[in-house]
């Protein structure tokens, strides 16, 4: 209900500190308790990995409410439909696919970047915000190693980011459509295929290396760009991967940025998963991602933010800037004085999010410090964890662990069944929940561990889980 007379949305201050409160009062409680809600989601079928056939959709009405209701009692009623029933991402034992959990700062970030509601298209609409996002950029490029005459850009993820990337791959080493080559490994992640097909490439335009090890293997990619070349194709783009999504693998990233370099190929490094990983000194394994021409980042996935947030980085700033838009008479002009890339001339998106605020305000007000511990301690808990499986003798462990994701099954298994049955067994206890993968025709357990909440205690519980399992069988 508005006080105020010009409009049922421009509620007065007072409205708005009521909202929030009553907003705060809610969401506290229920985010104190996620770690005593069911992982998977009370809607999740551990045996079809599906919804619950019994699942009843809360949400039926046809048509929206033509009176408007209290914020209050639906945002209650939301919280029990929806904070239940759905995956709960940032549960401590939630370690599935490849997902963090979203720290509280970011929220308030978002609801202030939508309270304000800037437009960051272009710098002369909200000069502040978007240079608070290029700040946000810069970061990212000091964490990656990244040169400073790069650029780069805030998307809605990886997808949308490597998207971009394989645009700018497009623009900078230009071929004839259909004989052009894209090389990735078996294990990539397949919003390549994606960003591929929406660029226009054809599908006989992919070159699909098979990967070794889970990695892609460089003399393999050197021996087909060879006979490719032979063919008189154009080798135009390789991907590697820092953390597979299956098997947490890294590829030889320095390696492949030799080959690239060598034949002239646009290198991407996709490190939705493992980029972050960077800013340890201990992960040498990254050497050579800030080697990339391009690397797409999910801040959404290690760097606890919310979904919504991932990032590119480039080096070749021509090779980003989409072909002229913003000379459309209605645009605001260029500002001269500046001579600046505008995030709408190198993103696809002309309106967008103020993303780079939850970023930018969460590395302010927990320090970067927060965040490299947050990856050491998970680096260390993969570790721990895949040993005691290893050490007690019962598990095969299919990938011990690169970043902070380790793959493994019940040894004695050749038709899958035992580790099948283990695997339904425990995500059926709804304590736990882990996703699986195949790899050459052996089911795998991943146990991915990227959120702030998971403690080594929880996955000792885990460990315990599966040592008595053991027992029992
Ligand atoms: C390695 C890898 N690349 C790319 C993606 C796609 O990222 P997004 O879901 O942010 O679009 C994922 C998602 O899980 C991933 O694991």
């Amino acid at each position: 209900v508005s006080e105020n007379k010009r409009s049922p949305f421009d509620w007065s201050s007072k409205q708005i500190e009521a909202a929030y409160s009553s907003f705060a009062k809610t969401i506290g409680p229920w985010w104190e308790n996620i770690s005593n809600l069911s992982p998977a989601g009370l809607a999740h079928d551990p045996l079809t990995h599906s919804v619950k056939k019994d699942w009843v959709h809360p949400f039926t009405d046809g048509l929206p409410p033509e009176r408007g209701m209290d914020l209050e009692p639906l945002i209650q009623s939301l919280l029990r439909d929806l904070g239940q029933d759905g995956q709960v991402v940032g549960h401590p034992t939630y370690l599935a696919y490849v997902a963090g959990a979203a720290n509280p700062v970011a929220a308030i970030g978002q609801s202030l970047a939508m309270m304000l509601n800037p437009y960051t298209g272009t710098f002369s609409t909200a000069p502040a915000a978007v240079q608070l996002e290029d700040q946000t950029i810069r970061w990212l490029m000091t964490m990656m190693g990244w040169p400073e005459q790069g650029t780069g850009l805030l998307s809605t993820g990886s997808s949308l980011a490597i998207f971009s990337a394989v645009l700018a791959a497009r623009e900078a080493r230009p071929a004839a459509p259909g004989k052009r080559r894209v090389y990735v490994s078996d294990q990539a992640h397949h919003c390549i295929g994606k960003a591929l097909f929406a660029a226009g490439f054809l599908p006989e335009e992919t070159a699909v290396i098979v990967s070794e090890d889970g990695r892609l293997n460089p003399e393999r990619a050197a021996d087909r760009i060879r006979k490719d070349k032979a063919m008189g194709l154009t080798p135009l783009m390789l991907v590697g991967t820092a953390g597979t999504t299956n098997l947490g693998r890294v590829d030889a990233l320095n390696d492949l940025a030799d080959l690239c370099a060598q034949e002239n190929i646009w290198f991407h490094v996709d490190g939705a998963y493992g980029g972050f990983f960077k800013v340890l000194p201990e992960a040498k394994i990254l050497k050579g991602l800030e080697r990339g021409d391009s690397l797409s980042l999910d801040p959404h996935k290690a760097f606890c933010m919310p979904y919504g947030t991932g990032a590119l980085l480039v080096k070749d700033v021509n090779a980003i800037r989409w072909p002229r838009g913003l000379d459309a008479s209605y645009m605001p002009p260029y500002d001269a004085g500046h001579m600046r890339l505008e995030y709408s001339d190198i993103s696809p998106e002309l309106s967008r999010d103020f993303r780079g605020l939850r970023l930018w305000l969460s590395l302010k007000v927990f320090g970067f410090q927060a965040f490299r511990e947050h990856l050491q301690a998970k680096w260390q808990q993969a570790r721990s964890t895949s040993a005691a499986l290893r050490d007690h003798g019962a598990f095969e462990i299919v990938a011990e662990p690169d970043l902070s994701l380790f793959a493994w099954r019940l040894k004695n298994d050749e038709n899958n069944e035992k580790t099948k049955r283990l695997f339904q067994t425990i995500n059926a206890t709804g304590r736990f929940f882990l996703t699986s993968c195949e790899i050459k025709g052996k089911f795998t357990i991943r146990t991915c561990i990227l959120g702030f909440r998971t403690q080594q205690s929880d996955l000792d519980d885990l460990t315990q889980w599966l040592f008595d399992y053991v027992e029992k069988v």
